[in-house]
């Protein structure tokens, strides 16, 4: 069934925009036809920009606008929950930015009511859906990397750009749940979402701003199976925006630069006449331009899959049951950085399997008594053979 969706939008702030933009390029039939921002002369700006018939200041007038199916919520982490449960009662789609809520508790709150709803709904972390990414995972699916042990992802910049996100009663803490949310479902994408996080150790701190919030923080992810996550953010790291992604398998290596160091550089002394890309810290000198923002963050892969896994009755990329797990992860980060111990993830509801804790490879037998640890070819041409004994358990090396 190819239907075409009247969508309220809630936000005209960076991602309301991103969105629209997304959504009404190249023709699409999916539009935004009723907008919500709190004040009235953006709210009033972004309609006449965008073409949109209706705008309002009014979050429950825009969710239960009789002319619109879809609502999609790019409003501050604080006022995720309220807009879900209206939407749930108005029996909309809903499609929720990231982080779904400010903890798991939250979050879970919202998955319960969509599904009670029996509405349609997805999560919208983009940042799985970058061409790049979706090219990576494919690989992956194949078996081009063997097992994934290992996936770190960096998301950092110079510090959010409006007040709600400093906020930590807002935005439920600081520079993890804005971007660590983002890293954590890439490593879950990556190492298998039907494969259990157990456990979190994290550090984080306020190294730079005079706020509660951390704006920095490390964190890694243990995994069922034994594979780990490594994610990293900053709020105070300069010369733009940092999106980096490195995966680890048994048989191979990706590495991806999404933002910075994409193979595109510009030297200006003028600057090249407009907007550079998100968060760039300047407009002359050395520039790494977007080609294409919105798709190269995902942004058009994402909407291409969710609005065609509602019309076609399946299940999106990212749900809100991902969002939960995240904020679950979330929660267990920061549980972390303050016991300074490994933290269990608290899952109440785990719809994924079950996996035994790691699987060494090499297990077949060399000389009926050894097996493989490495092999590998030396500058002199030799090759040498890193062997474990079998039953005595010693390591011995031989040339071959
Ligand atoms: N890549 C991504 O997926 C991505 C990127 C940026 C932001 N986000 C998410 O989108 C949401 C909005 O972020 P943003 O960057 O667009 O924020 P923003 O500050 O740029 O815009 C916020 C919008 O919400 C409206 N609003 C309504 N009530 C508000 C209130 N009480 N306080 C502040 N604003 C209020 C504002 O009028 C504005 O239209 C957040 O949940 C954020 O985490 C996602």
């Amino acid at each position: 069934m190819n239907t075409s969706h009247n969508i309220t939008m809630l936000g005209t702030g960076l991602i309301g925009m991103f969105y629209t933009l997304t959504l009404h390029r190249y023709r699409s039939r999916d539009t935004v036809k009723t907008v919500f921002s709190r004040s009235e002369e953006r709210v009033k700006k972004f309609a006449s920009d965008w073409n949109i018939p209706k705008w309002t200041t009014n979050m429950e007038e825009a969710i239960n606008d009789p002319d619109t199916d879809v609502v999609i919520i790019g409003i501050p982490n604080h006022l995720h929950k309220e807009a879900v449960l209206t939407a749930a009662k108005a029996k909309k789609a809903i499609l929720c930015t990231k982080p779904l809520g400010r903890n798991a508790a939250e979050a879970k709150e919202m998955l319960e009511a969509v599904e009670k709803a029996g509405v349609f709904q997805a999560y919208l972390e983009d940042l799985v859906y970058t061409p790049k990414t979706l090219k990576s995972l494919e690989s992956v699916k194949n078996g081009a990397l063997g097992k994934v042990l290992w996936v770190r992802s960096r998301e950092t910049h110079p510090g959010p750009h409006s007040a709600w996100f400093w906020d930590m009663d807002k935005a439920g803490g600081g520079a993890i749940i804005d971007m660590g949310c983002h890293c954590a479902e890439i490593v879950r994408n990556f190492i298998g979402k039907d494969v259990k996080p157990v456990e979190v150790m994290c550090w984080a701190d306020t190294l730079v701003h005079n706020i509660d919030a951390e704006d920095h923080g490390i964190a890694l992810i243990r995994f069922e199976n034994g594979s780990m996550g490594q994610i990293e953010v900053s709020w105070a790291f300069r010369g733009g925006m940092d999106l980096r992604d490195e995966v680890a398998g048994t048989e191979g290596t990706i590495w991806m630069d999404h933002f910075l160091r994409t193979g595109f550089q510009m030297f200006t002394n003028v600057g090249q006449g407009g907007y550079v890309a998100e968060k760039a810290e300047g407009d002359t000198g050395w520039l790494y331009p977007v080609g294409d923002e919105v798709n190269e963050l995902g942004y058009t892969h994402m909407f291409i899959d969710v609005f065609d896994a509602m019309d076609k009755g399946r299940i999106p990329m990212e749900t809100f049951y991902d969002g939960y797990v995240v904020n679950a992860v979330i929660d267990a980060c920061y549980k972390s950085s303050k016991s300074r111990v490994w933290e269990p993830v608290k899952l109440d509801i785990w719809r994924g399997g079950e996996h035994a804790d790691k699987d060494k490879t090499g297990k077949e037998l060399i000389d009926g008594k050894y097996t493989l640890v490495k092999k590998e070819k030396m500058p002199d041409g030799r090759t040498k053979q890193i062997l474990k004994d079998v039953k005595s358990g010693e390591i011995i090396e031989k040339i071959k």
